[in-house]
């Protein structure tokens, strides 16, 4: 199977009160540890890569090694631009063979956000490629990006429907109280998501698919080990896997997850080189780093999304 769009997916995790899971890449283990997982589970996945990711990957190997990938496994596969800052960037990997991408104009007053959407959706739209729009700023770090807590801001509700049919965009992200990275609330912070301005948005868009980002949950498990093995990160607190999973049954139909592969890669590596210092062949260590994502991944699949046997 080839590369497909979002539409079908989206329409069935609709209507079956599931979401797919939209995993961030930048190389061969993160591609190969999350498409074995999601073609063992028959679940239908979306693969997304940031400008950052392009830049450190180019965009020529991991298109090839997404195809690599869909002749391995048989489930359907989306690959989609993660935060795309402008026209250019869309058109781009548009005209390099993804089949979706996102515009973030979130950071634009509501018109210029209108305006650089419906300018991606046209040409988007005119190759066969489906657009991610989003209203509403989360707190957190993409890029060079560095949204403070003060300055994020919830999706308002009252804007959806007219930003949907102004710029004619096929699936809009909503900030209702999560937040990019691993480090998203301080010890002692009640993660809280606005479930409230959800069902107000899925009432004025109707069969409308909208994203999560920013939904990690990072798992103290991984962070255990990079801890147990040299490493120093802070306690950190993610978004509840039960948030998120309630999310998925409501009109939330992909779900955003970075950082967590982030510190399953790390744990393998960092466990391999920490407890057997002898080790130098970077396959000795990417390994883990890989079966680790897998794992993860899985449970994701299962016990997040619910989009197993889905594909
Ligand atoms: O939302 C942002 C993603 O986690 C991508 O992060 O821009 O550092 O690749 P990045
Ligand atoms: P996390 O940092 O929570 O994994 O979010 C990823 C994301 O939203 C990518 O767009
Ligand atoms: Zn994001």
């Amino acid at each position: 199977m080839g590369l497909v769009t979002t539409t079908e997916m989206f329409k069935k995790a609709y209507e079956g009160g599931y979401a797919i899971g939209a995993f961030n890449v930048n190389n061969m283990e993160l591609i190969q540890g999350i498409t074995e997982a999601a073609g063992e589970l028959k679940a239908p996945l979306i693969l997304q890569v940031s400008a950052g990711a392009r830049k450190y990957a180019k965009h020529s190997y991991l298109v090839k090694l997404v195809e690599a990938a869909l002749e391995e496994v048989d489930i359907p596969i989306a690959l989609h631009l993660d935060h795309g800052a402008d026209f250019e960037i869309c058109k781009s990997v548009i005209d390099g063979g993804f089949t979706s991408v996102m515009i973030d104009g979130s950071h634009l007053p509501f018109e210029e956000n209108i305006a650089l959407t419906k300018r991606v959706v046209e040409y988007a739209h005119s190759k066969g490629v489906v657009v991610e729009g989003e209203l509403g700023q989360l707190a957190g770090i993409e890029d060079d990006v560095n949204v403070s807590e003060e300055d994020a801001s919830f999706t308002q509700p009252d804007e959806v429907e007219e930003f949907v049919d102004r710029t004619g965009v096929d699936s809009l992200a909503i900030a209702i109280g999560t937040s990019h990275g691993a480090f998203k609330f301080k010890p002692g912070q009640t993660p809280q998501l606005r479930f409230d301005i959800l069902a107000e948005i899925e009432r004025r868009l109707p069969n409308f698919p909208i994203v999560l980002h920013g939904a990690s949950s990072v798992s103290p498990e991984y962070v255990k080990i990079i801890n147990e093995n040299g490493g120093k990160l802070q306690d950190a607190i993610g978004i509840p896997e039960d948030m998120l999973r309630q999310a998925a049954k409501s009109a939330v139909c992909k779900i955003n997850i970075d950082s967590d592969l982030r510190l399953a890669l790390t744990a393998g590596v960092r466990e391999v080189l920490w407890q057997k210092p002898e080790v130098f062949d970077p396959r000795g260590y990417l390994d883990l780093g890989r079966q680790y994502v897998k794992e993860l991944v899985k449970h994701k699949i299962v016990n997040v999304l619910g989009c197993d046997g889905k594909a």
